[in-house]
């Protein structure tokens, strides 16, 4: 009998212990309110996340985090007050039986994000969102901006963005990543450079250093980018397993001004003078620098007084060395991308064609020459990847507008960036122009159910073309071939059974293309949304074609193999699903390609 009741003890005891250490080793969440707004979370053994609820139309709070006392960073959250839009993850599991702590600054303590924090293993990025695009690069959730840093090497593309991982508005800049073998189908990375004492991580390139020039190893991967604080300088950090994970140079910055606006670091070989190049965009200039070792620079000159467009400040520069079509000749083009001071307002990209000696760069057109690499509101931020292949010139933008980019109607994610695009030069009327392909790549998309139309007369009656609705989900490309007899204008319109629709619109009298997104869908999130984007035709035929890539919230069009393009973002309330085409004033005839995007 008593050995039976000491059995008992020792096994309710033995349970009491298990009990305890299970407790002990669960993750625990203290919230102490410190007055004035200011609170701390304190956090025993770490789950993988702590989630942050978020909404949007709160201001931001300020968060330190402190491991065993000692402050790792701080970071910007939109912490929900009285509604939750979403959560945002923290990673803490790293920090496992360490003590954490944030400390959160400028939050009422009647906020309801208080009682809604959570701690996590998880963290679903499952997409929730109806318009998110299936063969544009968007990051799985938070905000994006700029591409930063593409380089390609082995077989694989690397895109690196401006990423706000801790939500879907513009802040904490970080680089993001992600890869692919075929510029459409994109691996998400981890984030490959978080903000420092230095500041901020802005928008900058990469290069492969496959000479060791800086003797961080031989095909090290050098990243540069601008540390912004309230000042703005010039940093580098190196990768030595093909861009996965960087290590931030020790003696950062690498070059430093007293301008206010002095970023986005390009860096190039230039081959004549065996010397690396910076390209810096500073106020309403491009400043050049020149290396042998990519850690010591030196000024060289700038560019810009006078030049093209001035409506805006200069930013996310890149400098280029392309052949002209039919010619013996090549021109260096800088790329000046510029907001506000688009042609339809806010953010646009412009370039200028000229030489580059390796000092100096001289624009070959008149002062007042304004060139636009595209034609429509969402095409900003464009540079190239560095080291392409086949002597290829591949080119990608950030899909949106400074005007309304923090407001665009998706919350999971914001902003996704342009098709690839390959860049050469045509020469029309004397001058020299930019030409933007949709890469080669895109056509492997295409499925098998493709439709199209033999020439249709037009006439000033809307023809529609009946079967093009059948298999559209609003992920799809189509081709035209316009041919003008003795028209003024060609309307082709593309709409939906809720009224939504867009259309282009030729107009043979003036030689103008124009895209109208006025009755796009919703577009009451800003008043610079709706839009009529134009441009000159660059054709001297009366036969013209038009490529259009439509995927969910996006509407590309490309004119006479990439002489002009226009990016421009739609949101329909569903996919538009007839077309149909009318002709004014006189004789002309289309014929179409439809060719619906799987992306399996
Ligand atoms: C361009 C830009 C850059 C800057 C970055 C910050 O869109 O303003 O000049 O580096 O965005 O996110």
């Amino acid at each position: 009998m008593r050995n039976k009741k000491s059995i008992i003890s020792i096994l309710s005891l033995a349970f009491l212990f298990a009990n305890l250490s299970l407790q002990a080793s669960e993750p625990k969440l203290s919230i102490r309110s410190l007055g004035d707004s200011h609170s701390l979370v304190q956090i025993e053994n770490a789950s993988k996340y702590i989630l942050l609820p978020v909404q949007e139309s709160a201001k931001e709070a300020r968060i330190y985090y402190v491991v065993n006392n000692d402050v790792k960073g701080n970071f910007n959250v939109r912490m929900a007050v009285d509604s939750i839009d979403y959560y945002v993850p923290m990673e803490i599991g790293m920090y496992n039986n360490q003590s954490i702590t944030l400390s959160i600054q400028w939050v009422d303590e009647k906020a309801i994000c208080w009682e809604n924090i959570q701690l996590s293993d998880t963290f679903d990025t499952a997409n929730r969102e109806t318009l998110r695009p299936a063969y544009h690069f968007a990051p799985q959730y938070g905000w994006m901006n700029d591409p930063n840093g593409m380089f390609y090497k082995d077989g694989v593309w690397h895109l690196y963005y401006q990423y706000n991982p801790y939500g879907s508005m513009w802040g904490n800049m970080h680089w993001g990543h992600a890869s692919s073998k075929d510029l459409i189908h994109w691996e998400h990375h981890p984030v490959a450079l978080q903000p420092d004492a230095l500041g901020a991580i802005f928008s900058g390139s990469c290069v492969v250093d496959s000479n060791n020039t800086a003797g961080f190893g031989k095909n090290a991967i050098i990243a540069f980018y601008t540390s912004a604080s309230d000042r703005q300088m010039q940093s580098m950090a190196y990768s030595t397993d093909n861009g996965m994970t960087f290590k931030k140079y020790n003696a950062n910055p690498i070059v430093t001004s007293s301008l206010r606006d002095f970023r986005d670091p390009k860096v190039i070989w230039h081959e004549e003078s065996k010397k690396w190049i910076m390209v810096l965009a500073a106020g309403q200039e491009m400043q050049f620098y020149s290396s042998t070792d990519l850690k010591e620079w030196t000024y060289e000159s700038s560019f810009g007084q006078g030049h093209g467009c001035h409506d805006g400040v200069w930013e996310c520069p890149d400098l280029l060395k392309l052949p002209v079509e039919g010619t013996n000749e090549h021109r260096w083009v800088l790329l000046c991308n510029i907001n506000p001071g688009g042609p339809f307002g806010g953010s646009a990209t412009q370039y200028f064609t000229g030489n580059f000696d390796g000092k100096q760069f001289v624009c070959e057109s008149d002062k007042d020459v304004v060139k636009w690499m595209d034609f429509g509101k969402d095409h900003y931020a464009t540079v190239s990847f560095s080291n392409a292949p086949s002597g290829r010139h591949t080119v990608m933008a950030w899909m949106s507008n400074w005007q309304y980019a923090n407001v665009v109607p998706t919350t999971q994610f914001r902003s996704a960036n342009s098709v690839p695009r390959d860049i050469s030069l045509f020469k029309h009327n004397g001058e020299v122009y930019l030409r933007s392909c949709p890469v080669k790549e895109l056509n492997a998309l295409r499925t098998e159910i493709k439709r199209s139309h033999q020439p249709l007369r037009l006439s000033a009656k809307p023809h529609e073309w009946k079967t093009f609705n059948k298999y559209n989900d609003g992920i799809y490309e189509l081709d035209f071939v316009i041919k003008n007899q003795d028209a003024e204008t060609i309307t082709i319109t593309l709409s939906n059974d809720k009224g939504d629709s867009i259309c282009w619109t030729y107009d043979f009298v003036s030689q103008m293309v124009s895209f109208d997104r006025t009755k796009s869908g919703n577009m009451d999130f800003h008043p610079d949304f709706p839009a009529i984007t134009s441009c000159p035709l660059f054709s001297e035929s009366n036969e013209t074609r038009l490529r259009i890539y439509v995927d969910k919230c996006s509407v590309e069009s490309f004119g006479d193999g990439g002489r002009w393009c226009m990016t421009n973002l739609v949101f329909p309330s569903e996919p538009y699903t007839h077309i149909s085409y009318e002709a004014q004033g006189g004789k002309a005839s289309i014929s179409a390609e439809y060719y619906p995007i799987n992306m399996k």
